[in-house]
C-alpha cells in the first residue's frame, strides 16, 4: 500500500484546528510539529529490532533496540522545516538532509537550488517531510535526488495531500510510501489544495 491516510483521532482533531483561518502562527507551528510526530510514529511501525543483553536492576536481561543505521529526516525548504521538530522529538538522533527547490516559471518544473544530504544516506531510512503534497512535482524531484544519492528506503510524511499529487508520486515512485493526515478534495487553479490549509509555509513562518 503506497498511500496511508492516518485517521487517528488525535490527528483528525489537530488537523481540524489547523484548518481554521484565524489560527495564530504559534499554534499552527506547534500543531504542524505534533502531527509530524504522530505521522512519524505510524511511518516507523515496521522498523526492524534486534535483541541485546542489558544489565537490569535484577541482573542481565534481553532487551531490544532498533537495528542498524537509522533515519535521516529530509525537510523540503521551506515549509518542511515546520514538521521536522516533530520527527526529531521521536527520533532525536536522526540526521538531517535538507533539500530546496524552486519552480521554473517557464517550464513549471521544480529545479533544485540546495541539497545537503547526510553522507550515509544509502544506509538510512529517509523520511521526507513537506506539509502539502499538491501537484507532486517537488516531492518527485526530492525522491529522484535521494535515489540518485543511493537512498533505498524512502517514506514521505505530509499533513494534507491532493489526489492529483498522490497519483503523480505513486506513478513515478511506486516503492515510496506516503503517510498523510488527510486526503483532501482537489487542487484549485493556483495549485492550492482544497479545502487544505492555505499557504503552509507562510503560516509556519508567520509571513502571510
Ligand atoms: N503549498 C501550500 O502551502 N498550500 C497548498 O495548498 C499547496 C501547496
Amino acid at each position: 500500500m503506497s498511500v496511508n491516510e492516518i485517521t487517528h483521532p488525535l490527528i483528525r482533531h489537530k488537523l481540524s484546528i489547523m484548518r481554521s483561518a484565524d489560527l495564530s502562527t504559534r499554534s499552527f507551528r506547534q500543531l504542524a510539529a505534533e502531527v509530524g510526530a504522530l505521522l512519524t510514529y505510524e511511518a516507523t511501525k515496521d522498523m526492524e529490532l534486534e535483541s541485546y543483553e542489558l544489565e537490569g536492576w535484577c541482573g542481565p536481561i534481553q532487551a531490544e533496540r532498533i537495528k542498524g543505521k537509522k533515519v535521516t529526516v529530509v525537510p523540503i525548504l521551506r515549509a518542511g522545516i515546520g514538521m521536522m521538530d516533530g520527527v526529531l522529538q521521536l527520533i532525536p538522533s536522526a540526521r538531517i538532509s535538507v533539500v530546496g527547490l524552486y519552480r521554473n516559471e517557464e517550464t513549471l518544473e521544480p529545479v533544485p537550488y540546495f541539497e545537503k544530504l547526510c553522507k550515509d544516506i544509502d544506509q538510512r531510512l529517509a523520511l521526507i517531510v513537506d506539509p502539502m503534497l499538491a501537484t507532486g512535482g517537488s516531492m518527485i524531484a526530492t525522491i529522484d535526488m535521494l535515489k540518485k544519492a543511493g537512498c533505498k528506503h524512502i517514506k514521505t510524511l505530509v499533513l494534507v495531500a491532493a489526489p492529483e499529487g498522490i497519483a503523480k508520486v505513486v506513478e513515478a515512485h511506486p516503492d515510496v510510501e506516503i503517510f498523510t493526515a488527510a486526503i483532501d478534495d482537489c487542487l484549485n487553479e493556483q495549485g492550492y489544495i482544497l479545502p487544505g490549509l492555505g499557504d503552509a509555509g507562510d503560516k509556519i513562518f508567520g509571513t502571510r
